[in-house]
């Protein structure tokens, strides 16, 4: 027998095989492993105004008369609406309880018209600061009136600039002693950023009123009831693998009453349970799990839904943070009708159409399922016995009857201390599938703790980092978390999820910074942060590579290197934090098949640089090309972040 030619036949043949399995390098040192595919998303949380006055498309504030001082001390029933009497026109207006539309919607308005002198007698909304409109945009308008008087009133809509120019106007004539909805499209012949929704009655009466809305047409995807469609763009720009919603701390609420109940959120807006926002505002939940699951799914993120671990938050009835009457919590008798909401969302997101919950969302427009792989019990919860004794219960319920879900448990509200260590403690215990850490840290911490996640034993619970930033927006905050991103990316075997927090805030409406988007009524100032967020979310992969990538330090210089087994492109990153120019060497010798051209994309500047309201572009990323050799000597500009994607033919 011939041994040695016997011996490298095997040998050629071994190297066939190790050649054909993807991932796995062809010549040279490169390694791969397989990493989350989920890995960047995204975190909305009814924030800095997120929703109502923000992502959600209503126009008119304090559209169904539901706000109090339980909200905010100084609101009430008739927040934002003015009582408007033009001419000589006189008559009355009360806010009244009796006879709602719906009991979950007890607040509407009684207008007694007395005399109209032709000018008649209404109501006026300006929006939340104003409602902006676009010249021969359409905006649909809705309104529930019933006739409290026995005859027909006409009612007059218009669209009203600052000196009472009128850029729309429409009529409507009440035809019912019973609340009926009526409807009607207002397009305006000007562009305002600030106009007021004007209701005036014509004839002599009493009318009651509710649930006054005002919509552009123009929607994100033209849904009804639907997003702000600049603000959805720019998230979906993201390229966000999942969407955590709807928070935070808003999920756990002030104190118990203030719990997010889904269910309270879902069905006929009219028909909504609104509430007290834990930020110090209002929650219409007109933006409610259906929309949630709806944005998911139109942006091709899979939906990451929290709900309260079946207590409150543990600064309930304080400051953030400091005081509060402590963690509440449903009592035992109470849990298995809350563990039975949190299977019945299960339900309403994959069920079948014939299931209950399922046929309430195809009663909602959608009757295939929303695919609902995550579910998190939980944000940031005290680590008591008494939560711990709830979690158990729903995660136990929820592991038995559908294992298919991954639920995604709280470990505290900062990367280390008391609840962090109690709470892995725990996960460890119940095999919980994955946690959710926080950290709002200072730069530094994000540059220490590249190597945090390179320990963690990969037989445990995986992390979802659930809420992360630098201490602001400047440039430098912005590659301290690129940099860690890419530790994110060479731990993507046991961090499976990470988001970015606070995603939106509202200018002059802000209780928390620093966020990732900033907006006003018309324009959205993406950060710095934001644009490191987007290059990593339409650049990752599902396979990283180990060794190919030298000059790099894991302090001022780190780098990554990621495949999209879809695509098969390979994509470098590379961080810069020196105010210098730095070289990293990038060995592609192991892969076949590159195209000569790459796509590189370049975020840099100085470390201090910001976009802000005055000069919102300041710093955006440069797309340009690069020659693509076996072995590049890759020159990174000072405070940069580079992207360079390659295609291979497969
Ligand atoms: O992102 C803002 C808040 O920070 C979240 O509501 C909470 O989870 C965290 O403490």
């Amino acid at each position: 027998m011939n041994y040695k030619k016997n011996s490298r036949i095997i040998l050629i043949g071994l190297l066939i095989f190790i050649h054909s399995i993807p991932g796995i390098a062809q010549k040279g040192v490169a390694q791969s492993k397989p990493i989350s595919p989920d890995l960047f998303g995204i975190f909305f949380e009814d924030i800095n105004y997120a929703a109502d006055g923000g992502l959600y498309a209503e126009l008119i504030q304090n559209r169904s008369f539901e706000y109090s001082p339980t909200d905010k001390k100084t609101w009430n029933a008739f927040t934002a609406w003015e009582y408007i009497t033009p001419g000589y026109a006189y008559g009355s207006v009360n806010v009244e309880t009796t006879h709602p539309i719906h009991f979950n919607n007890p607040h509407y308005v009684v207008l007694n018209i007395e005399e109209t002198h032709q000018d008649g007698v209404g109501l006026k909304n300006s929006g939340f600061d104003g409602i902006p409109v676009k010249q021969n945009e359409a905006y649909h308008f809705s309104v529930y009136l019933k006739e409290l008087i026995n005859h027909a009133i006409p009612v007059v809509v218009k669209l009203q600039g600052r000196k009472g120019e009128v850029y729309a106007e429409q009529t409507i004539t009440t035809s019912s002693a019973g609340w009926k909805k009526y409807t009607l499209e207002l397009t305006p012949n000007q562009t305002d950023d600030s106009v007021s929704l004007v209701i005036i009655a014509k004839s002599k009466g009493t009318l009651a009123i509710d649930e006054v809305s005002l919509f552009p047409a123009n929607t994100f995807k033209q849904h009804g009831n639907g997003l702000r469609n600049d603000l959805a763009t720019t998230i979906a720009a993201l390229k966000p693998k999942f969407i955590r919603f709807p928070g935070g701390c808003l999920v756990h609420g002030d104190g118990l009453g203030n719990m997010y109940r889904w269910k309270n959120t879902i069905g006929p807006v009219e028909e909504r349970v609104q509430q007290k926002n834990i930020w110090g505002y209002h929650q219409s939940v007109g933006l409610g799990f259906f929309e949630y699951f709806q944005f998911c799914e139109d942006i091709g993120a899979k939906p990451l839904p929290v709900l309260p671990a079946a207590v409150s938050c543990q600064n309930s009835g304080g400051t953030w943070r400091i005081g509060g009457t402590g963690q509440h919590a449903l009592t035992i008798n109470e849990m298995p009708a809350y563990i039975q909401d949190v299977l019945d969302l299960i339900e309403y997101a994959n069920g079948p159409v014939t299931s209950t919950w399922g046929a309430k969302r195809a009663a909602a427009g959608h009757p295939r399922p929303f695919n609902l792989e995550y579910i998190g019990i939980g944000n940031e919860d005290k680590q008591t016995d008494t939560f711990r004794e709830r979690f158990k219960m729903i995660n136990d319920a929820v592991k038995k009857l559908h294992p298919e879900i991954t639920v995604v448990g709280t470990v505290g509200p900062a990367p280390d201390g008391e609840d962090f260590d109690f709470g892995w403690k725990f996960a460890n215990e119940q095999k919980i599938n994955v946690v959710d850490e926080h950290c709002y840290m200072k730069p530094e911490w994000f540059i220490k703790n590249q190597h945090r996640y390179d320990v963690y034993n990969r037989k445990l619970s995986k992390v979802y980092i659930g809420e992360y930033a630098s201490h602001g927006n400047t440039l430098y905050n912005a590659l301290v978390e690129a940099a860690y991103m890419t530790s994110l990316e060479r731990n993507g075997d046991v961090v499976q999820l990470a988001s970015y927090a606070p995603l939106l805030a509202k200018k002059g409406n802000t209780q928390w910074n620093p966020d990732l988007i900033y907006f006003d009524r018309t324009k959205v100032y993406p950060t710095v942060n934001y644009y490191v967020q987007q290059m990593f979310g339409n650049n990752d992969g599902d396979l990283y590579y180990k060794n190919l990538i030298t000059g790099i330090n894991d302090s001022t210089v780190s780098a990554s290197c990621v495949q999209d087994s879809k695509t098969g492109d390979i994509i470098i990153k590379l961080v810069n934090l020196e105010k210098t120019f730095q070289s990293a060497h990038i060995n592609l010798n192991s892969f076949k098949n590159l195209n000569k051209q790459a796509a590189l994309t370049v975020l840099s500047g100085n470390e201090n640089d910001k976009n802000n309201f005055d000069n919102p572009d300041k710093v955006m990323p440069v797309n340009s090309e690069l020659d693509v050799k076996k072995d590049i000597d890759f020159k990174m500009s000072s405070m940069s972040l580079n992207v360079i994607r390659i295609k291979s033919k497969k």
